[in-house]
């Protein structure tokens, strides 16, 4: 069993619908098994700088249902250094903080690692990122908002695509990773998605021409993933324009309102199920490890498989986008 009597708890790197609803859950758990909590702000920054204040249930109280993250985040250059980990180390010490409950993405969980580490100080990770790019988990917090955001949008921009005949880009978040793509691409029923995973592989343009998405539809939808491996939405249209030059081709780019908005049902059960296990898991006395879902089960994912492997698309949902799209 743990000795740990107080934790800390931050959200780092870019927000992600359901942040708020995982620091309830941490914060509630927490106290609930008798633990103090202290809310970090800013991320790493505010360990950095002593942004620090103690929370009780009454900090989270109505959050459950608001986008963003109270505690806010940033990305911190000093937490990249010895030297700022050294200070953030002491800020830690000063409010006697034993453990840290890191809620972000792939760079958040890579400085909860390396503190980890150096200081011998277990980190629970939550994987909070709109990009699902975290190994080990089935969905992150946030990922389920932002693709039913992406639906919305697109089910829109169809309605004039439609009515005008044209061929639409549009651009979706994701980093490296073109999970919001593809899936965003099923879900809408768009005509194809251009994601990163493949993009040394095909032509993925080209391939999507070839099938011939024009023989029985006048508009056309392709999700593009943001990448610069991909090249993004711009550059597809460019080819078209000067390679097709009979379409009519238009760019949306949905860019940050993408991160925002009222989590959905899944993020807010998930974001629960995850922050509630971060204690229980500190409880157990696990370290280093992030809070996973698999086939609806929790699990404990090493920072290093976490973080180090590559979260893989499954080609049979290519396959599907590709059968369902005629
Ligand atoms: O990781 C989340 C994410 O929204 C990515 O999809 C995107 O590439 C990036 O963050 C944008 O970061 P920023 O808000 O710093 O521009």
């Amino acid at each position: 069993m743990s000795t740990v009597k107080c934790i800390g708890i931050l959200t780092s790197g870019g927000d992600a619908p359901g942040m708020n609803a995982a620091i309830r859950a941490v914060t509630r758990s927490a106290i609930y098994n008798g633990l103090s909590v202290k809310g970090i702000y800013r991320g790493y920054r505010g360990l950095v700088m002593d942004e620090i204040e103690e929370f009780k249930s009454q900090n989270v109280s109505n959050i459950i249902q608001m986008g963003g993250t109270i505690l806010k985040t940033a990305r911190c250059k000093e937490f990249m250094t010895p030297e700022g980990r050294k200070i953030a180390y002491e800020n830690m010490q000063k409010h006697g903080i034993e453990a840290l409950v890191v809620i972000g993405g792939d760079g958040s969980l890579t400085g909860a690692r390396i503190f980890a580490q150096e200081y011998n100080i277990p980190c629970i990770g939550l994987p909070g990122t709109i990009d699902n790019d975290l190994y080990g988990t089935d969905t992150t917090i946030g990922y389920d908002t932002a693709l039913n955001t992406i639906l919305d949008a697109v089910d829109k921009i169809r309605d004039t695509a439609t009515s005008h005949d044209r061929l639409f880009f549009v651009e979706v978040m994701g980093r490296d990773a073109g999970f919001l793509a593809l899936n965003g691409a099923i879900a809408a029923g768009a005509e194809a998605a251009i994601i990163p995973e493949f993009s040394t592989e095909v032509d993925q343009l080209e391939e999507f021409i070839k099938i011939g998405f024009r023989k029985s539809k006048s508009s056309s939808i392709v999700l593009v993933a943001e990448s610069e491996l991909t090249g993004g939405a711009m550059h597809y249209a460019e080819r078209v324009k000067n390679e097709y030059p009979q379409y009519d081709v238009r760019v949306t780019i949905l860019g940050h309102l993408q991160r925002g908005g009222r989590p959905t049902a899944n993020d807010r059960i998930l974001a629960s199920r995850l922050g509630a296990a971060a204690i229980d898991a500190i409880m157990e006395d696990q370290r280093n490890v992030m809070i996973g879902i698999e086939n609806d089960d929790i699990v404990y994912v090493p920072f290093s498989k976490a973080i180090k492997n590559d979260k893989p698309i499954k080609r049979e949902l290519v396959n599907l986008l590709r059968e369902l799209s005629i």
